[in-house]
Order: structure tokens, then sequence, then C-alpha cells
């Protein structure tokens, strides 16, 4: 792969393209004042709040928050990585981007991968044209249609039959000039055993190719027509093939994830196949494999949240408490939907029909709730059964990054199990996900040209790794700044929501945007001390980084910022932003220090009264008394306009 694209050439790739046009490709827009504005190609709205900006070159949406430039929108758009987005627009604007002369090594690895996807390319076309129309394949269609499924699912997968006999394959691949030993390295083929012929993988089973992120086939699974085991084979991994790393129908279900921000994985083939004709495009299935950190990360690219629909038996439950602590730690909001027992999901839609099992599929519910309700269940009444069991939740409930997405989930908790509500969240506090060996995408040395590259900057993949390691963006928010009297009340405020002023803060970064000396002042008196949310403590980092570098912040964090949040906010800032007077900077800046500082005053006796009501609740007198000091004292400075 070409190595980091050269900072001028993203510059001038950015300065030839122009966002409406780009943008009007995807998205009807209107002009009203300043902006362009359209329906939101990445949530689902009625109303527009989706702005183009075209003087800045910036999109904003006011309804989900996503922004960026061109760069982001067509990363966005078509879940592509950042020099890939550069790339293709530079195409478009006649830029030419000087490439690294591959290595002959390199080259030979590219032209085999080509090779390797041709030869499933070739056993797909022939294994579907059998299943469309030879004789060998009555059965499998008869099997197909008592299954309730019609030509224009099997078109539209490309579902095959193998035939019976030993050589159709193999025979096939001869034909057309395929190297048997790379037919035999992506498993299609098989070397017969004391000088016999080489014999087909896949036999009297119907296939449904597997695709990758491209389109690409790149494995079979094959299910037999009759009961005989084993029900399924799946094809070897391969170079081509990495189970851990792909979704069953994330190709075809991709555009429909991004609009509605949210899929259905479902378990298998079948599943999937009959939620997609009951007309639920946003479909993925697993498969048979236990969700990876790869799964989340692909996920979290398309959506914010994931209905987990397995089948309704204890294999099925085991599989969605597995997937689960996997999906939330990648940021995901988790639902599950639960079936009559012992169902699954394609023989519910197919015995309901798909209007009713819509129906049931909007009353999906948090993931956790179900986990709670069923960890409990098990447990009845045994104390020591009840507290384990709340210590697994609790672990489950460790596994949400935000501090205050986890506090939330403590009063169902606590609804259900009877403890205090005190009691958890001081275990919570105490609880630490066990060192399983999460395992995580190493950029892998030798990846296949189709797969995802590693980014050279700006990717989804750093995205995910800044995600977790920041756990949302609220771990480390502790209120305290400079202001007020910290003492022992301060630890348990993170039971209350933040109710930051962000306008103050937005304007301070509007601010940082606009004079380097500002953003140095502000690194040097503590970023801790203005920002208490880690998204715009982060990019203050940034734009003070971007000075350093002797850039244009605005700019160049469009281009650089790699975490969504921190591009939204950007992107928010840029569109509203006024230009600010020069020579007012310093005055401008006093102002934002106080209004920073107000508002975390605000923001702190917000969390006081809320203390304030629990310790009233619980009748402790030493801690009413320690909130009304410290409360008194707010208010005496939030009076005196001092700050
Ligand atoms: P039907 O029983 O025909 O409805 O198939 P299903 O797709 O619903 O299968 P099931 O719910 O039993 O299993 C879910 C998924 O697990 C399947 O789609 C397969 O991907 C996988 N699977 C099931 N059985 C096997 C097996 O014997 N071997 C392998 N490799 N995978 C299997
Ligand atoms: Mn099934």
């Amino acid at each position: 792969m070409a190595g980091r694209i050269p900072d001028d050439i993203i510059m001038q790739v950015r300065e030839r393209v122009d966002i409406v046009d780009l943008v009007s490709g995807y998205v009807p827009l209107k002009h009203s004042g300043a902006n362009h504005l359209g329906l939101c190609p990445f949530h689902n709205e009625k109303t527009p709040s989706f702005n183009v900006n075209s003087t800045r070159q910036i999109f904003h949406c006011f309804g989900c928050g996503v922004g960026g430039n061109v760069f982001s929108f067509l990363m966005r758009m078509d879940g592509i990585a950042f020099p890939q987005a550069v790339r293709r627009l530079a195409e478009q604007v006649g830029i030419d981007i000087p490439k690294d002369e591959p290595s002959a090594f390199e080259v030979q690895r590219r032209q085999e991968m080509e090779r390797l996807n041709k030869i499933y390319e070739v056993a797909t076309d022939f294994y579907h044209q059998l299943l469309l129309d030879d004789p060998r394949a009555a059965q499998a269609r008869g099997y197909i249609r008592r299954r309730g499924f019609d030509s224009e699912a099997v078109r539209r997968f490309r579902l095959g039959y193998a035939p019976d006999g030993w050589d159709a394959l193999a025979n096939h691949l001869k034909q057309q000039g395929v190297d048997a030993d790379q037919a035999k390295e992506l498993g299609l083929i098989r070397s017969g055993k004391e000088g016999r012929p080489d014999y087909d993988m896949f036999r009297q089973r119907l296939l449904f190719p597997i695709d990758d992120m491209f389109g690409h086939v790149v494995a079979f699974g094959g299910r037999v027509l009759d009961d005989s085991l084993p029900k399924y084979i799946n094809s070897p991994e391969s170079a081509l093939y990495h189970k851990s790393r792909i979704l069953y129908g994330l190709f075809q279900a991709k555009n429909e994830m991004r609009r509605q921000r949210k899929v259905v994985v479902v378990e298998g083939y079948f599943d999937h196949l009959a939620l997609v004709q009951a007309g639920i495009e946003n479909v993925v299935a697993t498969c048979g494999t236990a969700l990876t950190t790869d799964h989340g990360r692909v996920l979290k690219r398309y959506v914010e949240q994931v209905v987990l629909l397995f089948d309704q038996d204890k294999a099925g439950q085991k599989a969605c408490f597995r997937g689960m602590p996997i999906l939330l730690q990648a940021g995901l909001q988790v639902l599950t939907l639960e079936l009559p027992e012992g169902d699954d999901p394609d023989t519910c839609v197919n015995r309901e029909g798909a209007e009713q099992f819509n129906q049931r599929l909007d009353k999906a519910r948090s993931a956790i709730d179900y986990f709670i309700e069923v960890k409990l269940n098990e447990a009845g009444d045994n104390a020591e059964q009840r507290a384990k069991a709340v210590n697994e939740i609790l672990i489950m409930i460790r596994h949400v990054p935000g501090e205050i997405e986890q506090d939330l989930h403590l009063t169902p908790l606590a609804a259900a199990s009877g403890v205090q509500t005190e009691l958890l969240r001081r275990q919570l506090e105490r609880t630490e996900i066990p060192k399983e060996p999460v395992r995580r995408v190493a950029p892998t040395a030798v990846a296949p040209p189709q797969q995802e590259q590693p980014p050279a900057h700006g990717d989804d993949d750093y995205t995910f790794v800044a995600d977790n390691s920041d756990s949302g963006g609220y771990a480390d928010n502790d209120y305290h700044g400079n202001f007020g009297n910290q003492n022992q009340v301060a630890a348990k405020a993170r039971a209350v929501k933040p109710v930051t002023d962000s306008k103050a803060h937005r304007w301070l970064l509007s601010v940082m945007l606009a004079d380097e000396t500002v953003s140095s002042t502000v690194v040097e008196k503590g970023l801790k001390t203005f920002f208490d949310d880690a998204v715009y403590r982060y990019l203050a980092e940034q734009i003070a980084q971007a000075w350093q570098q002797k850039k244009q912040p605005g700019e160049w964090l469009l281009d650089h910022c790699e975490q969504p949040e921190q591009q939204a906010l950007l992107t928010q800032i840029l569109i509203q932003g006024k230009e600010l007077p020069n020579e007012n900077i310093e005055e401008i800046f006093g102002d934002c220090q106080l209004a920073v500082a107000r508002s975390q005053l605000k923001q702190r006796r917000a969390e006081l009264h809320a203390l304030m009501r629990e310790a009233e609740h619980s009748g402790d007198l030493d801690r009413q008394t320690v909130c009304l000091q410290e409360l008194t004292q707010i208010n005496r400075q939030l009076k005196s306009r001092i700050v």
C-alpha cells in the first residue's frame, strides 16, 4: 500500500472538491441562508437538519451531531478509510497522488489476492447457475421454496447449489484454468488420497456465499438438504477469509444500517434471509461464530444500536450474553428481542408475517435489563446466589463506556434485586472487568488488498482504540476544577448527569481556534481547569497541538481529527462560529473564562442539590451540612459576579 499521503496534496484535494457538489450527489440540498440544507443521510429524519456550509467547506447535522469536511463525509457515506477517501476525491478532480513504488513482493501479493478472489467468483457463479436452473438442483429449489423463500432471495444473495458427486467444481475449475493448489488453499477442493483425483469440498449442499466488506465472495457456508450431520460446513479460514472479521450480509446491509444507525444481529443464514425477505434490510448474521471485538469495531462504523436477535434456546442466550460485553465495550447500545420460547427468528417471521414481526422488533429492550432479569431469575431467592448474580450484572454494566451511562443501569438493578442503589454504586466502583484477553485487531502485517487496510491516519480503526481508552469521554470526569471546596462528597457526584453549559465551552474553543496566544494560555492554566468534558478537552488539546505545529487549527483538525465526536463538535463550532474581532480577543477570553467558571459552579451546584436530596433521604445529617456549606459558598460566588 502506498505510504502516507503528503499534507499539501490533501490540502489541494480539499480545495478543489466542492462540498456542496459532493454532498448533492448523495443528498438533495436546498439553499438556506449561509448554508445548504437537506435530510441527513446518517440518521433518519423528516425535517432537514443537515447543514452544508460552502464557505467553510464543512457539513454538520444538528440532529445527530455528525460533521466534518469532504473527506469525513465520504468516509462515513461509503464506509471507507481516510486515505481511500482522499484518493477517490483526488481522482475525481484529477490530482495525481504519487504512489510509493510497490515492492516486487507487494506486487506479487496483490496479484495473488486477485487470483484468489477470481476463483471464488468463478465458483460462486458456477454454483449459483446450477441452483437457478440445473435439473440436478430441483431438490434444492424445492427445499428453499418449502422454507418460504423465493427466487429473488436466491438471486440477490447469489445462493448456490453444490451437486452430489465428487468433481463438479473440480472439473469446472480445471476447465476455467484455475490453479488446483490455489483452489485447495481456499478450501474449495481437496486432495484425493492415494493417487485418487481431487474432489469437491461442498457436495449436495445449499450454499451461502459469504462476502467481505467489499462484496467479494471469500467463503461459503453450506447446508445439507436433510437432517444429516453436520448441518453446515464452512470454508476454512484462508488468505481471503478471516472469520473473526466477517459478518454475513454486511455488504448488503450497510447502507440501511447507516441510515437507521441500527442493526439487527441474528445467528443463522436462514434467519438473515427471512428478515431480509420481511423487508428488514439492516440485518447481519454471525453464523455460529462468537462476536469479536473486530465485529464490534466494524458495526460501530455504521450504527449506534445493535439488536441481538438470537434463537430462544440456551445456546442462543449464551451467545447473546457473550456478545453483549464486547458490543457494549465498543460503545454500542445493545438491545435484545425475545421471541416465544424455542423460536428462532426464521420460524417466527415466517409464521407471523412481516408486519407483525416488525412490531415485535420495535419492542426490543435494553440487553442489560434482559440480563438483569435472567440472572436474578436464575438465582431465585437464595441470598448467596443472588449476590453472585448481582456481581455478575455489575461486571456487565462495567463494560458500558461512560460512568453516567453505567450509573443509570443501577436504578433498574436496585429495583429488581432489592439491593440499595448506593451500595450497588459503591460496589460498581470496585468492580473490575475480568482480565480476559480482549482481542484487539492488530493490523495484519500482510493484509490482503481488499481487506481493510491499516490506516495511514484518520481511519476509524484509531477511533475505536481511542474510544475505548477514553471510556466514551466521561471516564475521568471529576468536575472539581479549581472551584469550590472538594471533600468526600465529590466522589459521589458521578450520579449526576453533567449540565455543562457547553455554550461557554464552545465559545472558548472558538477563541482558541482563532488565537494562538489564548490557546497556549489555556494549556498553561491546565485544560482540566477549563474543560471537564473529555471530548471538549481533547479537542482543546488538539487545537493547541495544531498551533504548535504551525497549522491553522480549524482546517488542519478537520483532516486530522480522528474521533467522530470531536469532528462533530468542531464542525458545530465552525458552522455556528462568527468571525471574532481580533482587537478584543483578550477581553473575549476574559469573558470566556468567567462563563466557563460560572458554568462549572452551576454544574457543581446541580450535583450538590442531588446529593442533598440523597442525604435527606437517607437522613445523613453530616453530609447535608457539608453539602449545604459548599452550596452556600457557591451561591455567594455566583451572586457576587466575581465569577
Ligand atoms: P436451520 O436449522 O436450517 O434454520 O439453520 P440455521 O441457519 O437457523 O442454523 P442454526 O440456528 O442451527 O445455527 C445458526 C448458525 O450457526 C448457522 O446458520 C450456521 O452458520 C452455524 N452452524 C449451525 N450448525 C453448524 C454446524 O454444524 N457446523 C458449522 N460450521 N456451523 C454451524
Ligand atoms: Mn434456524
